[in-house]
């Protein structure tokens, strides 16, 4: 999609691997046809404020200033804006402002959103996107293991993540993961 083409590689390819994962949830969890195609699209793109982010800081080697957290946690507000400029639905809108909030509404960013519980479409997107960037490496460290990135998914399933999305990706999903490697 052409909205996402000046996105860095990396985040390109978290991207494509953070819609994968959400998808293959949501159809265990039975979603409908039509909540899939939302949700297909909006993990797809749930980091598309990231292309207002300068790369110095997207692929900096060393740890982040407080600062340049800031700039970092604007991304689903600025994310927010594009894709409501482009008139997308808003389970899709949703997916882009909320995948850094918990489930329990209890802390992430935006801030100003703490409080509000994610939609479903939303919950699931974060429980892929959190696995993933645990096991993926980054500029400044080595990605986790996939148990370990299952186990920091679980103690905080209830909390920070949906205690139905947790379980269904440790049934259904992560197994398959184990064989691939
Ligand atoms: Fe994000
Ligand atoms: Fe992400």
């Amino acid at each position: 999609m052409g909205i996402m083409a000046d996105l860095d590689e990396e985040t390109q390819a978290h991207s494509k691997r953070v819609q994968s994962l959400a998808v293959a949830i949501g159809e265990r969890m039975g979603l409908t046809s039509a909540e899939l195609k939302e949700l297909n699209l909006g993990a797809y793109i749930h980091d598309i404020g990231k292309k207002f982010i300068p790369e110095t800081i997207l692929k900096k080697k060393a740890p982040l200033t407080p600062q340049e957290w800031e700039i970092i946690e604007m991304h689903p507000k600025r994310g927010y804006s594009l894709v409501e400029a482009l008139g997308l639905s808003d389970a899709v809108k949703g997916i882009v402002l909320g995948h850094h909030l918990w489930a329990d509404g209890q802390g992430g960013y935006p801030q100003e959103l703490v409080g509000l519980k994610p939609s479903l479409l939303t919950q699931i997107t974060t429980v892929a996107d959190v696995f993933d960037a645990m096991i993926s490496h980054r500029a400044y460290r080595q990605g986790l293991g996939i148990a370990a990135a299952m186990d920091h998914l679980k103690s905080n399933s209830g909390t920070r993540f949906n205690i139905e999305v947790v379980a269904v990706f440790e049934a259904e999903v992560y197994p398959s993961l184990r064989i691939s490697g």
